[in-house]
């Protein structure tokens, strides 16, 4: 900032270059020292090296802005001091310069005082403002003021220009009145500023004015484009000449766009043309805003793809809603007004009515079968209420086919009114789902349920039923328990009751006695009897009644029964039997079943005093698993059914409960014993079957006894011992432990001609036998004292006597030689109390029995083989060791490999039968074992394992499955002694 020059010193007038600006500051006296010079200071600063600060007096600084408003310089920007002497002077000396510059007051400190300052000065049509010289941004306040005085400066020397121009122009074509063109401030400045371009063309279309607006738009300046030919320059464009064109001299503005080229860029462009008239009305020219519209036209382009991408993607938003609308799930149908007019449906919908056309048509045409039913009144209520209806199954009948009977289908829905802005019903919406399979499923589900609690209530009462059963039956095997042991001891009573009473007899016959006492003597025999008699049912019921199963057909038992039975049912009952045909067969006991079938058939005339029928049925059934849960030890499968049914007074509850009871009767005091029943349930058990009492009173009852099928040809019925009573010469030897059993067995014996040899014990018996006396017969008791069990003694009598028989009595079996309730094969029983004829009878068919069975003993086997058995079952082993040494073989049994071992070391046998199940060392090792020790010995397995053993096949020579019976021991040691 040079040239500056300290307050009133003469400025040294340097001319200033062109666009250099002066600040001249007036500055008054008063404002001297320190202050001025601060100002000073601060404007040097701020001021960048663009300025020069003059300093100039009061009564200079006038003329020296007329000096610089005269240059062609820019103009100057004038500070005005305070507390100026004649202020309002300079100020309006400086307007009356017509000052292009900017004028600024330096403030004063005192707001008040500025206000009353800045009133009193002329300052119109002055651009000026006040200046806080310390203000922040000074340079920039300063820069800011410089600009705009250059602009508004350019803008007069513009118009200056184009003002010479015209008049040129006008003296040049004088028929023109001259006129003087001069443009005002403010249209320059406009013009200046207006961003569109602003270009006149003459009439010959050359170039009078080419604005700012244009030079910026067409990057050419005024200089270049002025006086040329508008088709010339290079911006121009076809466009723009027709646009000219159409606007001709007369017929007024014409708007158009067009494109041009500048710089290499294309620019839109947005033009008006209008011809322009002077005040005469001649035409005189074109005026030609022209905008550029490029950045416009991008945005709007922009905007278009937008908007494009918008449509597209609403489209595409509307397509996919319309899909999932279509697609929905559950059925969606909206109906306009209050006659239900259909205006969108979904498959959903068509799908549950049956794919009609409803949209359009009303809800009554759309579905004429809706008539009357309480879906149509719903939307009615609806509509007109506003208030929404939720349906859950709601049936409704629809004909969903032309010609089709109306179909029932069930829904869950909803009816929504559709309210315009005042809340008003405008329609309906309808949504919802057919939930008919789901109702359907709930319904059979429902169903089942009830079905399945019905089955548990029935489950329950039959658990119950089958728990009173198992009750029921275990409290009858306790009392069989007790009775079996009670019968036991009765039986040896009564068979000295009865041995002696026949003795008795024996001596009436040769004594004279008086016939009272012959009387007394029959009533004692005939108690004995009734006493035998019950003391079987007891044992019957207590199921250890040795029986003799065979395989036979229930029918013939029937047929064979028939006599005896309508004898037992009197006159007054009718008797009928129904057999079924192809009835299988039973393995059952038939004398005791005989006795079963005449006790029920005698239970049932006594319970039809007056008369009636009693039927004998015969079925082939099977119990299924469901059956036999109610029964313990009750197998399912297949069984052979006698049912004796009559019509009599039936039973009540109570006495059907204890019918079985041993001992419990209805009847009159010595008219029944109550033991039939328990007889009939005791043998049915025993056989393996079952029995079961249906009852009802005044009706009648019906006894079913279930025997199990047996799939063996039917066997002759043996026939009950019978005959004459006959004695013989042999010689019996007696074993019995109790005495008075024993004295009368022997007397009776020796009464019918038989040589009688006695022993107390098994022991004292071998020592009989061992004693060389010869001894035909072992007439042993089953449960006898001592080391010697009874068939001990009968084994080691046929090792002795080889040709002995063995006839056992019992009064109560239950092991020795009784198994499952049956006697072993080959043994011979007289049960107790027995009477002379019995054991007569019995005696002889032993002995007859052995003349047979000794004749094929003679012809198959002779010589007797040693044979080592080896089984762990001791009753297994004690049945097999008796049949051995009764087929006359010297026999061992043992218990286990181990003892078989032992006993092979100290003594040679011929055959080794053997189990393959033992305790310790198994049967396979056992085989090999003794192989070694004596290689020439045979080998027989007998094995309940069946094919499956894999024992070593050279080994094994001989194998019997159990269980076997006499017929295949007998072939296995013919196979052995053929070895
Ligand atoms: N067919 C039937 N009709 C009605 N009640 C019967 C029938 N069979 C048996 N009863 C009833 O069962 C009870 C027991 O029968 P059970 O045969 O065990 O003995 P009982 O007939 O009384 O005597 P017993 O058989 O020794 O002559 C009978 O007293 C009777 O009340
Ligand atoms: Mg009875």
């Amino acid at each position: 900032m040079d040239g500056a020059c300290p307050a009133g010193t003469a400025p040294v007038m340097t001319p200033l270059e062109q666009g250099q600006l002066i600040i001249l500051v007036a500055v008054e006296p008063a404002l001297a020292g320190a202050v001025r010079a601060a100002a000073l200071e601060r404007l040097r600063q701020d001021a960048s090296a663009e300025f020069t600060v003059v300093e100039l007096a009061e009564v200079e600084a006038a003329n020296f802005v007329t000096q610089q408003m005269d240059s062609d310089a820019a103009p100057p920007l004038v500070i005005v001091g305070r507390q100026l002497r004649n202020e309002a002077a300079l100020v309006r000396s400086i307007q009356a310069l017509a000052f292009k510059g900017h004028l600024f007051l330096l403030s004063d400190p005192d707001v008040q005082d500025q206000r009353a300052r800045v009133a009193h000065l002329p300052l119109s049509g002055m651009h000026w403002s006040i200046l806080n010289i310390e203000q922040p941004g000074l340079a920039e306040l300063l820069a800011g003021a410089a600009a705009q005085c250059r602009q508004r400066y350019g803008l007069q020397r513009n118009l200056k220009r184009a003002n010479r121009q015209l008049q040129q122009y006008h003296k040049a074509s004088p028929q023109l009145e001259p006129r003087a063109v001069l443009s005002d401030y403010y249209l320059t400045s406009f013009l200046k500023h207006s961003n569109d371009a602003v270009v006149a063309l003459d009439t010959q279309q050359r170039v009078l004015y080419w604005s700012s607006g244009a030079e910026r738009l067409f990057e050419l300046s005024p200089q270049a484009a002025i006086g040329r030919p508008a088709s010339e320059l290079p911006c121009w464009s076809e466009a723009i000449t027709a646009g000219l064109l159409s606007a001709g001299q007369d017929k007024g503005t014409v708007a158009f766009e067009a494109e041009c080229v500048v710089a290499g860029e294309k620019k839109k462009t947005e033009s008006v043309c209008s011809p322009v008239h002077d005040d005469l009305g001649r035409f005189i020219g074109f005026s030609i805003i022209v905008r550029d519209i490029t950045a416009r036209e991008q945005r709007l382009e922009a905007e278009r793809a937008a908007h494009l991408r918008e449509n597209q993607w609403l489209s595409s938003e509307r397509q996919y809603l319309r899909t999932l609308f279509r697609q929905a799930p559950g059925f969606i149908a909206v109906t306009r007004g209050r006659s239900h007019v259909f205006e969108l449906v979904n498959d959903a919908y068509l799908q549950i009515i049956g794919h009609r056309e409803v949209l359009g048509r009303s809800a009554v045409e759309a579905l004429p079968e809706m008539q009357g039913q309480q879906l149509l009144t719903l939307l009615d209520h609806v509509y007109q209420s506003g208030i929404p209806y939720t349906g859950s199954g709601i049936a409704i009948k629809l004909q969903r086919r032309p010609g089709a009977p109306l179909e029932t289908r069930y829904v869950d829905f909803v009816f929504q009114p559709i309210t315009d802005k005042h809340g008003a019903a405008t329609g309906l919406f309808w949504q919802g789902s057919d939930v008919t399979e789901h109702k359907l499923t709930r319904d059979k589900l429902s169903l089942h349920q009830k079905n399945l609690e019905q089955l548990v209530q029935e489950r329950t009462s039959e658990l119950q039923t089958s728990q009173l059963a198992l009750q029921r039956s275990q409290k009858l095997e306790a009392i069989g328990q007790l009775t079996g042991g009670i019968a036991h001891d009765f039986n040896n009573v009564l068979q000295i009751i009865t041995g002696s009473l026949q003795l008795l007899q024996l001596d009436v016959e040769t004594d004279n006695l008086p016939t009272q006492t012959l009387q007394y003597l029959k009533t004692a025999v005939d108690a004995v009897d009734r006493g035998r008699n019950l003391s079987s049912q007891l044992l019957a019921f207590a199921r250890r009644q040795p029986l003799r199963p065979v395989p036979l057909n229930l029918n013939r038992i029937l047929r064979s029964m028939s006599g005896l039975l309508r004898q037992a049912l009197g006159e007054s009952v009718e008797l009928d039997a129904i057999e079924s045909a192809g009835l299988w067969n039973t393995l059952v006991d038939p004398h005791q079943l005989e006795n079963v079938i005449l006790n029920l058939a005698i239970n049932a005339r006594d319970a039809m005093p007056n008369g009636g029928k009693l039927t004998l049925e015969t079925a082939n059934t099977h119990l299924d698993e469901l059956y036999v849960l109610t029964q313990p030890d009750l197998p399912a499968g297949q069984y052979v059914l006698l049912a004796i049914s009559d019509t009599g007074t039936g039973m009540p509850a109570e006495v059907m409960e204890r019918a079985f009871d041993p001992f419990y009767t209805t009847k009159l005091d010595g008219k029944g014993t109550g033991l039939g029943l328990s007889m009939a349930y005791g043998f049915t058990k025993q056989s393996g079957g079952h029995i079961r009492i249906y009852s009802e009173l005044d009706k009648g009852s019906t006894f079913k006894i279930y025997l199990p099928r047996s799939y063996e040809a039917e066997a002759e019925m043996p026939l009950a011992a019978g005959g004459p009573v006959v004695g013989g010469t042999e010689t019996i030897l007696v074993a019995e432990d109790d005495p008075a059993v024993r004295s009368t067995a022997v007397s009776m014996l020796q009464g019918l001609g038989y040589r009688v040899l006695q022993a107390e014990d098994g022991q004292s018996a071998l020592s009989v036998l061992k004693s060389g006396a010869p001894v035909h017969l072992l007439f042993t008791d089953v449960v006898m004292p001592g080391p010697v069990s009874s068939t001990d003694l009968a084994a080691k009598a046929r090792a002795l006597r080889p040709d002995i028989l063995v006839l056992y009595t019992s009064g109560y079996t239950q092991n020795a030689i009784v198994h499952g309730g049956r006697l072993d094969p080959g043994v011979e029983l007289l049960s107790k109390p027995y009477r002379r004829e019995d054991l007569a009878r019995k005696v002889r068919q032993v002995f007859e029995n052995r003349t047979a069975l000794g004749q094929t003993v003679v012809e198959q086997d002779i010589g007797s083989l040693r044979i080592l058995m080896v089984e762990d079952d001791i009753s297994t082993r004690d049945a097999v060791c008796e049949l051995l040494a009764y087929l006359g073989h010297q026999v061992i049994g043992v218990e286990s490999a181990e003892a078989a071992l032992d006993r092979l070391a100290q003594t040679s046998f011929d055959v080794l039968l053997t189990d393959l199940n033992l305790p310790g060392a198994s049967g396979h090792e056992l085989i090999r074992e003794s192989k070694l020790i004596n290689p020439d010995m045979a080998v027989i397995v007998a094995s309940g394992l069946g094919g499956e053993t894999s024992i070593d096949e050279h080994a094994v020579q001989i194998r019997l499955t159990k269980p076997y019976d006499l017929a295949a021991l007998k072939s296995a040691l013919r196979q052995a002694r053929a070895r």
